[in-house]
């Protein structure tokens, strides 16, 4: 198979479904994040990682403290030659083995790790099961030498169980309560993360059973570190690997690990397989012994992994495209979905950073990735927003999603995206019900979807300037400027811009409902909110990005430092605001500014000093993360601003700069993974200038996808018609768009005979020419071909 995006440290495979690691040295931990909407765990390609339940911060099932050098916490599995006494772990770490061969192959749904060492080729394989909370890790271990071998086989790794209070370890974990039966380690707490019912804390059992088990008799086990580790060792080194068997302690006394082994023997080329499991069942619902039972057997776990392999291509798979872009077609196709869907909504966790909640904003903007694959589960995800709404139309900024509870803060946007994702929901779906949902306030009463949305604009419509303009409050989609307008004075340009976008393509529905005298208050407000940006923001060559409590602006020609923002530019274009001069002149400036080789900076220049007026933003060295660097969620929308410009050449540099497979070809000064988005790259005044970090957990994936589809490639669905507006470099010859709406299947095929970037010369549905596609839903399949020219 032909390898795409190769580096040193490894490459996609021909079909970009999974990405080879081929060696360990990389320049930061590599990770998959696998999950099932419930139970997730992480996976390092050195093998080290961990799991929990329902969110990493509250329920965590095994130890990991972050550490990205290290990255030294983990599940792991020890090989030992009974013979020669040699060990070597199935993952790289943490013996870190001189190996005849390693290899790390992350897929969707599971990753792989090939390990040969002493002739002794392994295979683990880990995944979570689709449904069950329930975690395999599947070992095949092959005698590649030419005499028989004996060897044994031994997990390790420490449980949390519950919230993770490592800075009080001692005093959790005395509550842990192991047991030993059958093949399997069971093993409770009691205590609990939360207060009893009468509000007292520390006086209840944690609610779930969390268990490891293994498909083979078990020949020893500990339920002790220390015996495992031994007193001042380590897991590269452990006692449990000098002595012949582990100590099968199992009590309430020592310092709880689980550790299993196994014992095999393999004539030359013979192969044994052996499963391992891990899980938690919540008690009263689940049965910890019939889970364990029930996965951790060969067969089971054969079928269990096509099975999670048949889950991700049915859902992902829903929408393919096929362009001369291979970056853009790999990202586009699995990827930027896998990560949406099985890092940020679900798993929720990624390794620069853990979460324990949603983001109000966050997941609401990463639900549309469903748009195209499953609409009910970003209904799902619109409605679950809506019930952490305050009546007063505020939101809580982010909750738990383990009993709920979060801040109520002072953010000004946040709020504003109920309607927003609502409205681009319904234009892709038609779904108009989803406004008559009747979903409760956070603080008690309950309204319609609708009454939802009207309250948060509302609650917007009371925080403007005497100038008409919103205010920023203590922050607006950029939460580093908590500074700015704590005071209720300060004005964010940005916000401005957004709400004028937001009004405009929700207004319909307010007429929908009937409601027109808000209707006529949102058109009154538009028209303000055009007036007064254009009035008050322009700055002769850009707009600026704010005002502060005291008036000073901020991303204005009269500031040293920060002296034009990204978002005051991109949202200018993306919202029609303001007329086609100053949008060119904006743009125009983010180009001279801040489109870079890797995307666009978020401002420039960056602040060199704190400043506490301003927020943290200025805090981060310069060229860090919101302080100047690229933040690729903002950078994405730069896309989308030249798409519309039709700025082609700047929308493809725009775009390359941040599609990650691309940074394969200097990925030793990029460092991430070129799999997945970065949550930001260095900007060109850090001395590491390209650096990426903050994997995964990025709500750029989900961008990433939505302008490649909706303004590269410029398919959208706008109510019951498929718009159709590709914006492409005049090099592709064309390409294919494939895409489910229900059970009615959609290929649309886009040829360029003439070399343009944009302009839609003729469209033929089924053979007939015609000059809109509507969005049949007759359960057959339809041909589109669009010719550009
Ligand atoms: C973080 C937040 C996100 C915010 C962004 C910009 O990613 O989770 O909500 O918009 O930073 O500050």
């Amino acid at each position: 198979m032909g390898r795409l995006f190769e580096s040193k440290y490894g490459y996609f495979t021909e079909d970009g479904k999974e990405y080879v690691i081929t060696n360990p040295h990389t320049p930061r931990p590599w990770v998959n994040v696998i999950s099932n909407g419930d139970y997730s765990i992480i996976a390092s390609h050195t093998g080290s990682g961990y799991s929990w339940r329902g969110n990493a911060g509250q329920n965590r099932i095994t130890r990991l403290y972050q550490d990205l050098i290290k990255d030294n916490w983990g599940k792991y599995f020890y090989i030992r030659d009974l013979e020669s006494g040699k060990y070597w772990s199935a993952a790289w770490k943490p013996v870190m083995a001189d190996y005849q061969l390693y290899e790390v192959t992350h897929g969707i749904g599971y990753t792989v790790y090939r390990h040969k060492v002493e002739d002794i080729y392994s295979e683990m394989k880990v995944f979570v099961t689709v449904k069950d909370p329930v975690e395999i890790i599947h070992l095949r271990l092959r005698n590649d030498s030419s005499k028989m071998r004996r060897l044994d086989v031994t997990s390790y790794f420490e449980w949390v169980l519950g919230n993770f209070p490592d800075e009080h370890r001692e005093f959790h974990k005395l509550f842990i309560v192991p047991e030993f039966k059958g093949n399997t380690i069971y093993v409770r707490k009691y205590l609990g993360q939360f207060p009893d019912e009468k509000g007292r804390w520390n006086n209840t059992n944690w609610d779930h059973v969390a268990f490891h088990s293994v498909s083979l008799p078990v020949k020893s086990f500990t339920c002790d570190k220390e015996s495992f580790v031994g007193m001042y060792g380590d897991e590269k080194f452990p006692m449990a690997m000098r002595t012949e068997r582990l100590d099968n302690k199992c009590d309430r006394f020592g310092d709880a690990c689980a550790s299993l082994q196994v014992e095999i023997t393999l004539e030359p080329t013979e192969e044994r397989e052996i499963v391992f499991t891990i899980g938690a069942a919540k008690i009263g619902e689940e049965d910890a012994e019939e889970l364990s039972k029930r996965y951790t057997n060969v067969e089971r776990t054969k079928e269990e992994f096509e099975n999670v392999r048949k889950f991700w291509m049915d859902l992902l798979e829903k929408e393919l495209v096929e362009t001369p872009d291979e970056g853009l077609n790999i990202m586009t196709n699995y990827w930027a979905k896998y990560q949406a869907i099985s890092g940020r909504i679900w798993a929720r966790s990624g390794y620069y950073q853990v979460s324990a909640g949603y983001g109000f904003r966050d997941q609401l903007q990463d639900s549309q990735i469903f748009f195209s694959l499953n609409p009910e589960l970003a209904k799902k995800q619109i409605l679950l927003h809506a019930e952490h709404q305050f009546q007063e139309g505020d939101v809580l900024h982010w909750w738990f999603t383990i009993r709920g509870g979060g801040p109520r803060t002072h953010c000004s946007d946040d709020l504003l995206w109920l309607p927003f994702i609502t409205q681009e929901y319904i234009k892709e779906t038609m779904d108009y019900s989803i406004l008559d949902e009747v979903v409760p306030y956070v603080d008690g009463g309950k309204g319609t979807l609708y009454e939802h949305c009207k309250r948060a604009i509302e609650k917007a419509f009371k925080r403007f300037s005497p100038r008409g303009l919103p205010l920023i409050g203590e922050n607006d989609w950029n939460d580093g400027m908590n500074a700015v307008g704590t005071d209720w004075k300060g004005e964010s340009i940005w916000l401005a811009h957004f709400m004028y976008l937001l009004l405009k393509e929700f207004i319909p529905l307010i007429e929908l409902k009937g409601d027109l005298r808000f209707a006529a208050k949102c058109k009154d407000t538009l028209e303000v909110l055009k007036e007064s940006v254009n009035r008050y923001a322009w700055d002769g060559e850009w707009f600026i990005r704010a005002t502060k409590d005291d008036g000073e602006e901020i991303g204005s020609k009269k500031n040293e430092e920060g002296f034009i923002f990204l978002n005051a530019q991109t949202w200018a274009v993306i919202s029609d605001i303001t007329d086609e001069e100053r949008k060119i002149r904006a743009m125009e400036s983010v180009k001279k500014y801040l489109l870079k080789d890797y995307g666009a900076l978020l401002l420039y220049p960056a602040y060199t000093k704190p400043r506490s007026d301003i927020g943290y933003i200025t805090r981060y060295a310069p060229g860090l993360r919101e302080n100047g660097g690229v933040y690729t969620h903002a950078a994405t929308w730069a896309v989308w601003a030249f798409a519309l410009m039709r700025d082609v050449e700047a929308m493809y540099k725009a775009y390359r700069g941040i599609c990650p497979p691309y940074r394969s070809e200097d990925i030793d000064k990029y460092w991430a993974e070129p799999y997945v988005t970065c949550g930001n790259s260095d900007g060109p005044i850090s001395p590491h200038y390209g650096r990426g970090g903050w994997t995964w957990y990025t709500g750029s994936a989900q961008w990433l996808h939505r302008v490649a589809t909706h303004w590269i490639l410029g398919i959208r669905p706008n109510y019951g018609y498929l718009d159709i507006d590709p914006v492409i470099p005049s090099s592709w010859s064309g390409f294919t768009y494939k895409r489910y709406f229900g059970n009615t299947r959609y290929t649309i095929t886009v040829k360029n005979p003439n070399n343009v970037s944009y302009g839609v010369k003729k469209i033929v549905l089924d053979g007939e020419e015609v000059e809109k596609v509507p969005i049949l839903k007759d359960g057959r399949e339809h041909t589109v071909e669009v010719i550009l020219g």
